[in-house]
């Protein structure tokens, strides 16, 4: 297996770095092209090293305090680690003894970073659907982890998100059960972690 890269500490590489997660963000980016630029950090292999030696990204690391906050104790329940990227968080997840864990990710880069860790039991190549209830059973829970000015900065979130969570909490299938801000989501920019449970599936009914 092709070791992991280290960060490199010269400048223009961190230039680069948040360059392309800068341009990442870009207001009317295409689907297309986010995918290409993913494709390509993927490819760099450095994307590991620099989430996890770096301190600059934390969301993986959220979305686990997030997952034990809700089972401490549980491992034999069913994971879909979706916008997988390079694993980070089933790997995390199989260290604390979750073995039930596949990954979905549109990027067949990624998914290749994902796939030589070992760790996931499905790997599903596939965007992911607007619906978060579909896959999920009656009192299972739905982890999201964002940063938080996207909800005013992007068009996709700003006036979309609120109305989508609103209705899918009148319709009754689903309630907020925890929402906590914290630091350096990514760089400096603060994070949004929310924890939905699902309280109506009509694929149950
Ligand atoms: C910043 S990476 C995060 C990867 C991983 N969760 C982590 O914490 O390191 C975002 C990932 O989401 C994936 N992604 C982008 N749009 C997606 C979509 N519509 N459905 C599923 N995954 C998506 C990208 O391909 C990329 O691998």
């Amino acid at each position: 297996m092709e070791d992991e890269k280290q960060v490199p500490t010269d400048v223009a590489y961190w230039h680069d770095i948040y360059r392309v997660t800068d341009d990442l963000l870009r207001p009317g980016i295409s689907v297309d092209e986010s995918q290409r630029m993913y494709d390509q950090w993927a490819k760099m292999g450095t994307y590991d090293a620099l989430a996890v030696e770096s301190k600059y990204y934390t969301a993986h690391d959220q979305i686990i305090l997030g997952i034990l906050s809700m089972y401490p104790v549980r491992r034999d329940i069913r994971i879909l680690d979706v916008g997988a990227g390079t694993g980070l968080v089933g790997e995390r997840l199989r260290n604390l003894g979750f073995e039930r864990v596949d990954a979905l990710d549109p990027s067949a880069e990624m998914l290749r970073s994902a796939a030589k860790k070992g760790v996931y039991e499905r790997l599903i190549h596939s965007f992911f659907t607007n619906d978060p209830i579909k896959d999920v059973d009656e009192g299972g829970h739905i982890f999201v982890c964002m940063r938080a000015e996207n909800l005013e900065i992007c068009s996709e979130y700003n006036g979309r998100w609120q109305p989508f969570v609103t209705r899918l909490q009148q319709e009754g299938k689903w309630r907020l059960v925890s929402e906590c801000k914290y630091p350096q989501h990514y760089f400096h920019f603060d994070g949004l972690r929310l924890i939905y449970q699902v309280t109506k599936n009509e694929r149950n009914i």
